[in-house]
């Protein structure tokens, strides 16, 4: 922030009366024009959530510019999760892309119509790691691992906050949960985190660091507490750690009246002292609990809250405002939103990233891509045809019109291959009938091959929907069982928004699609991979357990001292699938693994390589992956951390030479004492296509 817009910051904090600085603190949850526009004008708002539309948002933005005091304009925030009209994948399956660049262009366009809906702060990337998939919200995330989510957390930043243009407000992001929120004991919810300082330090804090790095200007505290103290109300974090420690110039948002849970949580005992507790926390704004609005001038008043502290987060929040060009550049166009919603490009770019995000899990005997031979299909299942589920969690302004179903895309691709197409739904999502069922078979016998579509709906993952089972619903799975019974080879074409358990699938049916929940273009996406038209390229970001009682189970676990024992009476230790697991339509070798130095010196670079070539018969994108493992050090290491990645296409009988770096920040880890070190000792590395395969070599740092 240049010199000149820190001292108008100043001249307007001179000016402001302590109401008005409170109410810069105020974030309106819901927006009631009856009341609400007096505070507007009273100059005690500093942002709304959830009022959308250029002509509303200019009106109340107006308001606060011209009939307030001061005219200080005001901040328009909104979950923009996968999407703003143009729903893209939700944002677990955009991730199993591992493709950066493709993240940030889905994160670019989303700001891009949401910003000329008059929305000028996003309130994500969701950067919590998620190792539960009880957890309905790991849907929302970058999945298991903590250097994907960071390489994840900044495309995103950088896409939500690309501003490529110069006449309106620009777009500000909000990292969150501010932290640990994916710790949830037993997968509920909100639930409980007690974790150590190094664990924090290492697995959950480097995306929201890599999110700050990329520029987001914002964050929002979590609503779980964190070893006994509620993160809305934890100075540790939002004042030690954040703001001293990172130097985080911007403002810390509290999530939906989590100022107000701390009363709940057992932390105040009373609303005004919740006030108290966030405001010294470090909290700058109060999302909806209207806390900040009723208490802090008593607090000020009572000497318990210093008159400055209110001056910082005022500071903050008018730095936020100006970084937006919001002081010179308050109001949106109107007729642009009709120009960028659902923009032909836009539509382009779903379906690249619904193809994308698709993760062939299973392909035995090369069933796909459907051979010329399928003259006839059945298209089967409760989400064959359904528009809402593809929407997934956090939908935005996502509509199901907009969404081209399974069936819908099946059926263009199949006409163009003159394949018939016969379809019948076989089950609800979670009860079905007789003769439902018994519809479905007679279609399955009737055709070469069953295509299957099951899964679960967009209200069982996301937000306070979390699972104790990770099946496929039993009417859903009865259904499975009896079209494999036929004896019709079956394709199963999953719809979710967690890892599923899938045992029986595995074991049964030749091959498994992930599919997630895809977005507007899902169809389309899914006809595509599953007719060959694009070859499926993405890898699990999160690991597929065998059993719900597995779970938290994520490939980059310590060592114990037992290694070996079986450690369940009742199932094998081992995921169903790895991280990093994906197929195609084609093989790749790996060979030729170069170590540049068997010993490398303390704060030296390391070059590693590996020649992969495409082994089969048709062009392929794979997914080169790089682990590492410290095998001795004063903190233990997990048994694998990836450290890098790459996306390559090669033509058939093509190779290349894929190389990485290990610097000091790859080969390093937090220590007993919060310091980020690299101490000497050998390691082992793998370059490979999942977290469960790969060339092996060793190095030593010395
Ligand atoms: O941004 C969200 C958050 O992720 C969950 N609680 C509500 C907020 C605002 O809608």
């Amino acid at each position: 922030m240049d010199a000149e817009k820190e001292a108008a910051i100043e001249s307007l904090l001179e000016q402001m009366t302590l109401q008005e600085k409170i109410g810069q603190l105020t974030q309106l949850g819901t927006f009631d024009e009856e009341s609400d526009g007096e505070l507007i004008e009273e100059g005690m708002v500093g942002s709304i959530l959830g009022v959308r539309g250029a002509d509303t948002v200019n009106e109340l933005q107006r308001i606060a510019i011209e009939e307030s005091r001061l005219g200080i304009p005001l901040l328009f925030a909104d979950d923009v999760i996968h999407g703003y009209r143009s729903t893209f994948p939700i944002p677990l399956a955009e991730v199993s892309s591992w493709n950066p660049e493709l993240l940030e262009e889905t994160a670019a366009i989303a700001a891009r119509e949401a910003s000329s809906d008059g929305i000028n702060w996003i309130l994500a990337p969701m950067v919590d790691i998620a190792r539960d998939a009880r957890w309905g919200r790991i849907a929302e995330g970058a999945g298991e691992d903590t250097y994907l989510a960071s390489s994840v957390a900044r495309a995103r930043v950088r896409g939500i906050q690309r501003n490529d243009w110069t006449d309106r407000p620009h777009v500000m992001a909000c990292p969150k949960h501010f932290a640990a929120y994916g710790l949830a004991e037993g997968g509920r919810d909100y639930n409980t985190v007690d974790v150590s300082e190094t664990r924090m330090r290492e697995t959950y804090f480097p995306p929201f660091q890599a999110a700050l790095d990329a520029g987001a200007g914002t964050i929002m505290a979590a609503f779980n507490e964190i070893n006994g103290v509620p993160a809305s109300g934890n100075r540790w974090l939002l004042k030690d750690v954040l703001q001293d420690e990172w130097g985080f110039k911007g403002f810390v948002v509290s999530d939906w009246e989590s100022v107000d849970e701390l009363v709940q949580h057992g932390y105040a005992a009373t609303r005004e002292q919740a006030g108290l507790q966030a405001i010294k926390a470090g909290m700058h704004m109060d999302m909806h609990s209207l806390i900040y609005h009723e208490h802090l001038a008593a607090l000020i008043e009572k000497g318990e809250v210093n008159e400055s502290e209110i001056d910082d987060a005022v500071r903050r929040i008018l730095r936020v405002k100006h970084q937006l060009g919001l002081f010179t550049h308050p109001y949106v166009d109107n007729k642009l939103a009709g120009t960028f919603m659902l923009h032909a490009e836009h539509m382009e770019t779903a379906r690249e990233m619904a193809r994308q995000s698709i993760v062939l899990l299973k392909n035995e005997n090369d069933t796909l891509p459907l051979k010329p031979s399928v003259r006839k299909l059945a298209v089967i299942g409760p989400f064959a045809d359904d528009r809402e589920a593809q929407l997934g969690c956090w939908r935005g302004q996502g509509r199901p019109e907009d969404v081209i179903t399974v069936l819908a895309g099946i059926r263009a691709l199949a006409h163009q291959h003159q394949t018939e197409v016969v379809y019948a739904r076989g089950s609800g999502v979670l009860d079905g009938t007789a003769e439902e069922l018994e519809q479905a078979v007679s279609a399955a016998v009737s055709s070469d091959i069953a295509i299957l579509v099951v899964g679960e709906n967009a209200d069982m993952s996301g937000e306070n929907n979390s699972r104790v089972s990770l099946d496929i619903p039993a009417c859903q799975q009865k259904l499975l069982e009896a079209i494999h019974a036929t004896g019709v080879p079956v394709v199963v074409v999953l719809a979710n928004g967690r890892p599923l358990t899938l045992e029986w699938a595995d074991a049964n049916i030749p091959a498994i699609v992930e599919a997630w929940q895809l977005g507007v273009q899902a169809g389309p996406a899914i006809a595509d991979i599953l007719f060959g038209a694009a070859s499926p390229s993405g890898k699990l970001p999160v690991t597929f357990p065998r059993h719900a009682g597995q779970v938290p189970i994520y490939y980059n676990a310590k060592k114990t001292g037992r290694p070996h024992m079986r450690r369940y009476v009742d199932a094998d230790i081992t995921p169903l699938y790895p991280f990093g697991h994906g197929l195609t339509y084609t093989s790749f070798s790996y060979e030729e693994l170069q170590i540049e130095q068997a010993e490398l010196p303390l704060g030296q670079t390391l070059n590693v390589s590996a020649k992969v070539q495409n082994t089969g018969t048709r062009e392929g994108v794979e997914i080169v992956q790089l682990y590492i493992c410290d095998e001795a050090a004063s903190v233990t290491r997990p048994v694998k951390e990836l450290k890098g990645f790459r996306r390559i296409t090669l033509q058939a009988g093509e190779s290349t030479t894929v190389s990485f770096q290990l610097a000091k920040e790859e080969l390093g880890f937090i220590n007993q004492e919060h310091q980020f070190v690299v101490e000497p000792g050998k390691f082992k590395l793998w370059i490979g296509p999942s977290s469960a395969e790969g060339l092996e070599g060793q190095f030593e740092v010395i």
